[in-house]
């Protein structure tokens, strides 16, 4: 009752912010199908800790901090990290807290293979995933697995990593071996997560390893990690799936990117272009009816390699036989999703390196201003962002392929009171909610990142995306539910939004229990 009063009477305090009560006035209200799946997201090296513990071996996240102790902006490594290899049980504990049935995590490579090749199985690491794999499934939490996120065993990375082609080889043997060894218990794998973000960002010479090839070795990467997923997703089919029953794909990071003067033609060109380059690149052989890289992508490059003098294009060229081993590689689509960019066609006066990615592509980048940014710079709030991203993928590659957003979240500040991010997912999964009810999208579930503050690669510590604050100066990283937990923890269990806790109150205890 007295509950029910503070609510009313926080209602009425909104109707200063014009913004929200809009919203309230247009507002309709749906509900996720009882079949909707929503769970929470990590990944191993920015979780587990235990770098050197339980015979693992050295991954390049690994060493590479090891080497250049204040590469991270504030100095800090994984080598501890929320410490989940020791606490995993209480991690259980909070993913129940807040009600999702499903934990999408990461394996570590080296845990299981310390020396990368599947000559030598490290028992420890295998024992340590089955365990937590089989608490999940105890608690009924259902463990979404991803074989790569990011922590290469190092010899392959000096040999190039995933530039190099014969890293296929060695990661086929480590998806086999793990299918081998956890296929009873995980019926959901991932194969290489964002391979955009990973071949840019570590091909192209922005984090680790620093590998600086923007033009070349960026689309080496490319090409080799969509082979190496067709190829793992074919040996799942062929040699697992009868018995383990199990359905895979590739997670994609699809930022949205729209034109930043939307009636002008080279910027709507140039949005498009953008997508192109960084979705369909890899959707396209996937998800298309004609396979293969998109024809505006394949072009770009071909011409500037051409005029770059090189004798062929700097982006390999598949066989029929890999078109068709890539096409329809995929069980699910698997949407990583944060953000919007405001898209414009050059101009004389940008600049790009050549050969490169960027040059390719020939967009320049930007956000709105105006939208909100409350944590890492890259992260302006635009909701609808997300659902126009959906639409686009639905009116390329169809609506038969089930989508599910497997990562979607933001950070903050180190505050429990998380504010932005209760918005931030009331306002993206409302977007959800009209993309199913309005759209007819074929969206079945929402993981958020994170279940907790983790190692944000290059941004360290200092970026926290946690539902659950870790603490990291504290020995027993201790963890605390923030205001989003409780709130998302209502969004699963109500299976809706509620815009009731957006504003910012003078008195948020009131609204909790
Ligand atoms: C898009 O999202 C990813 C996370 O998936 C983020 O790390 C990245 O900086 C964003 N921007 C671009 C241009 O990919
Ligand atoms: C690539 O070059 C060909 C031949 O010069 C031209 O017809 C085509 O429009 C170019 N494509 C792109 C996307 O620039």
């Amino acid at each position: 009752m007295f509950i029910g009063v503070v609510l009313i009477i926080l209602n009425m305090m909104q109707i200063g912010s014009g913004r929200y009560l809009e919203m309230d006035n247009k507002m309709k209200i749906y509900y996720f199908p009882d079949d909707f799946a929503f769970g929470v997201s990590t990944a191993a090296y920015q979780i587990e800790g235990a770098w050197n513990e339980g015979g693992k071996g050295e991954s390049i996240w690994d060493k590479y901090l090891h080497e250049h102790p204040k590469y991270t902006k504030d100095g800090s490594n994984a080598d501890i990290a929320t410490d989940s290899y020791h606490k995993y049980i209480e991690d259980i504990e909070m993913i129940k807290k807040l009600g999702v049935g499903y934990y999408r995590t990461s394996l570590s490579w080296p845990r299981i293979l310390p020396d990368g090749t599947d000559n030598k199985i490290n028992k420890e690491g295998v024992l340590y995933y089955r365990t937590l794999f089989k608490e999940l499934i105890k608690a009924n939490i259902t463990p979404v697995v991803t074989l790569y996120h990011w922590d290469m065993p190092t010899i392959f990375v000096d040999l190039g990593g995933w530039s190099n082609p014969v890293s296929l080889d060695y990661f086929e043997d480590y998806a086999r071996t793990s299918f081998r060894l956890f296929g009873d218990l995980v019926k959901y794998w991932l194969t290489v997560n964002e391979p955009h973000q990973h071949c840019v960002s570590s091909y192209g010479g922005s984090t680790i390893p620093g590998l600086k090839s923007p033009g070349v070795a960026l689309y080496l990467c490319t090409h080799n990690i969509l082979l190496a997923h067709a190829r793992v997703y074919r040996i799942y089919h062929q040699e697992f799936r009868d018995e383990q029953k199990g359905k895979i794909t590739l997670p994609l990071d699809c930022n949205w990117s729209m034109p930043k003067h939307n009636g002008r033609p080279e910027d709507q060109e140039a949005a498009e272009r953008h997508l192109e380059m960084h979705v369909g690149m890899f959707a396209h052989p996937i998800y298309s009816k004609t396979g293969d890289y998109p024809e505006l992508v394949r072009q770009r490059i071909d011409n500037a390699s051409h005029e770059e003098g090189f004798p062929r294009s700097r982006l390999p060229y598949f066989t029929d036989e890999q078109i068709e081993a890539l096409k329809g590689s995929s069980d699910f689509f698997s949407l990583n999703h944060y953000t919007t960019y405001l898209i414009r066609a050059p101009s004389i006066e940008d600049e790009f390196e050549i050969p490169s990615y960027d040059h390719d592509t020939g967009v320049k980048v930007e956000q709105d201003l105006s939208w909100s940014v409350p944590g890492v710079s890259w992260l302006s709030v635009y909701a609808p962002g997300l659902r126009k991203m959906i639409k686009w993928i639905t009116k390329k590659y169809g609506n038969e392929i089930p989508i599910i957003v497997t990562e979607n979240g933001v950070s903050d500040r180190g505050q429990i009171d998380d504010y932005d991010r209760v918005s931030y997912f009331n306002e993206y999964l409302y977007e959800l909610l009209l993309a199913i009810h309005e759209d007819g999208s074929n969206v079945k579930g929402y993981f958020a990142w994170s279940l907790m503050d983790n190692f944000e690669w290059d941004d360290g510590y200092s970026q926290k995306f946690g539902l659950y604050k870790v603490d990291f100066n504290d020995p027993k990283r201790k963890r605390t539910p923030k205001l989003s937990a409780k709130i998302f923890h209502n969004i699963v269990c109500t299976r809706t939004v509620d815009f009731n806790f957006l504003k910012p109150s003078p008195e948020p205890q009131l609204l909790l229990e």
